[in-house]
Parts: C-alpha cells; sequence; structure tokens
C-alpha cells in the first residue's frame, strides 16, 4: 500500500473534475487567444505575416537602420525632392531632427515646397499633415523598438499573470499518476524558468537583436509544457480508469 496515492485525478469526484476542466478549457482558450494577439501586434512587424525573428528584432530592438522619412526619401519619395534638398533633409534627421535647425537649415522651405501638397490636411490625402511640426519629427524618429517602460509594464503584468496560470495547471497536474516522479517535476518547473527566460530575453533582445531566437526558445518551451499538463490531466480525468483505492493503482506496479 505504500506507493496508492488517495489523492489522484482519475479517482476524484466528477464535481471536482468539472471544476478542473472548466478552468483547464478556459486557460487552453486564452492560451490561444494570447497566440493570435502575437500575430497581429508583432507578427506584422516585418510587413509579413507569421511570426518570425525579424518580428521579434523589430518589436523589441527596433528598426535602427534609420527613421521613416529616411528611407521613404530613399524609396517611395525619392522623385519628390531634387537630390540636394533630399540629402540635407536626411542629413538634418540623422542629426537628430532637432527643431530649432528645421528652420534654421531651411528644412522647413524645402518640404513647404516640395512636400505638402501632398502632406497636408487641404491636399485631402490621408498622409501625414507636414504643416506640423510634430508631425515630421515623429517620422524623423529612429525607431528603437519596445520603450523601457512599456517592457517593464509587459514584463511584470505577464510574470504575475503567468505565474498564476501554471500554479493552478501544474497543481492539477501534480495529482497525474502516469508520470513518473521525476520528469512531473520537470514538467511542473519548466514553465517557471522558461517564463524567467522569455521575459529575460525582452530585455536582452532590446539591447541585443541576436537574443531573438531565445524569445523562440522560452516561449515555444513554456506552450509545451502547458500542452503536456493539460493534455495527461484531461486523459487521467475522462479516459484513464479510475484508481480504486482498495486496489493498487497497475499504472504504479513497476
Ligand atoms: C505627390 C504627392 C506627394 C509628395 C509631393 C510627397 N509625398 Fe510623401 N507620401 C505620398 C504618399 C501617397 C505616401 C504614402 C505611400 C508611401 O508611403 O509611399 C507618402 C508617404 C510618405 C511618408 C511615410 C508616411 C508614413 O507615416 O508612413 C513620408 C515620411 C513621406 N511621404 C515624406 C515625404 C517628404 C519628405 C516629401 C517631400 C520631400 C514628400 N513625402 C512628398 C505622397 C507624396
Amino acid at each position: 500500500m505504500t506507493r496508492s496515492r488517495n489523492i489522484n485525478l482519475s479517482n476524484q469526484s466528477t464535481a471536482l473534475k468539472s471544476l478542473f476542466t472548466g478552468y483547464l478549457v478556459v486557460v487552453a482558450i486564452g492560451y490561444m487567444m494570447a497566440l493570435v494577439q502575437i500575430q497581429f501586434t508583432h507578427g506584422m512587424a516585418d510587413g509579413k505575416l507569421g511570426l518570425s525573428t525579424d518580428d521579434i528584432v523589430y518589436s523589441y530592438y527596433g528598426k535602427r537602420s534609420g527613421s521613416v522619412i529616411e528611407s521613404k526619401l530613399n524609396g517611395s519619395m525619392k522623385a519628390m525632392a531634387p537630390e540636394e534638398e533630399r540629402l540635407k533633409i536626411i542629413n538634418w534627421v540623422r542629426k537628430g531632427a532637432n527643431e530649432k535647425q528645421f528652420h534654421s537649415q531651411g528644412i522647413r522651405q524645402i518640404v513647404d515646397n516640395r512636400c505638402i501638397v501632398c502632406h497636408s490636411k487641404t491636399s485631402g490625402m490621408p498622409l501625414p499633415d507636414f504643416t506640423q511640426f510634430n508631425n515630421i519629427s515623429h517620422v524623423a524618429e529612429t525607431d528603437t523598438g519596445a520603450s523601457f517602460s512599456s517592457l517593464a509594464r509587459v514584463s511584470h503584468i505577464h510574470l504575475f499573470g503567468i505565474a498564476f496560470i501554471f500554479m493552478f495547471v501544474g497543481l492539477i497536474f501534480s495529482l497525474a499518476t502516469g508520470v513518473p516522479k521525476g520528469l512531473k517535476a520537470i514538467v511542473i518547473v519548466m514553465p517557471y524558468i522558461f517564463l524567467i527566460i522569455d521575459i529575460a530575453s525582452w530585455w536582452l533582445t532590446k539591447l541585443n537583436p541576436h537574443f531573438a531566437w531565445l524569445v523562440i526558445i522560452g516561449g515555444g518551451s513554456m506552450a509545451l509544457s502547458f500542452a503536456f499538463m493539460w493534455v495527461v490531466s484531461m486523459y487521467e480525468m475522462w479516459i484513464m480508469p479510475r484508481i480504486r483505492e482498495d486496489n493498487r493503482n497497475p499504472l504504479l506496479d513497476e
């Protein structure tokens, strides 16, 4: 009798199993919604559907190669101003897009002559209005990805929220009998380790784009351990035969 356990998933009352099941189902739907949301917020960052390391780099590290205005002036807006004026704008942007120099270096003049035909409210086109300095300054910013304050906010919400979810998922799973003890402990603790790795990798990616792959490993491993605990718990509650208390669990016989 030493190895028989009265507390296990398969012989819980239907009421408790229903409670566990309701929780697991809702959390699984929540998990899927989170994955959908990631596709929308990060998945499109590189302009292509689907999450890639580029998306993660753009989201956390940013596109440091330059500002929107510079890339446009080298792209679709190239023909809008003569070479000399174009380079003047780019030069001003690279030097920090300072408002004082905007006027003193004649950038205002160039923009008024070349750009606001289209880039103003009166043009009727849905484009940023370059009669306002703010809108120019906005497209002249270098994209440095997520800000530290938004990272801090999302990090603490994730740490608290996800730790809470895995507390209950892990608690339910801990009553499973069909998984060897060592593996069980590993599976239960894994999400916490990968949660920390995942969050840490956001910050590391913000500092260095080479860490983007760590974000994918952290998030992916967390999802894997979630799926494993979910499937085993559901199986033991509803498919595996009940373990009779006067009987030894055949699964525990070695
Ligand atoms: C003939 C009309 C026209 C003129 C003149 C024009 N643009 Fe544009 N601009 C557009 C259109 C249309 C778009 C949107 C399509 C695109 O991004 O290529 C755009 C987009 C942009 C964008 C991207 C805005 C965003 O938020 O994505 C920037 C930056 C920009 N233009 C800068 C300039 C500058 C600087 C000049 C002057 C040297 C200029 N444009 C002159 C029509 C114009």
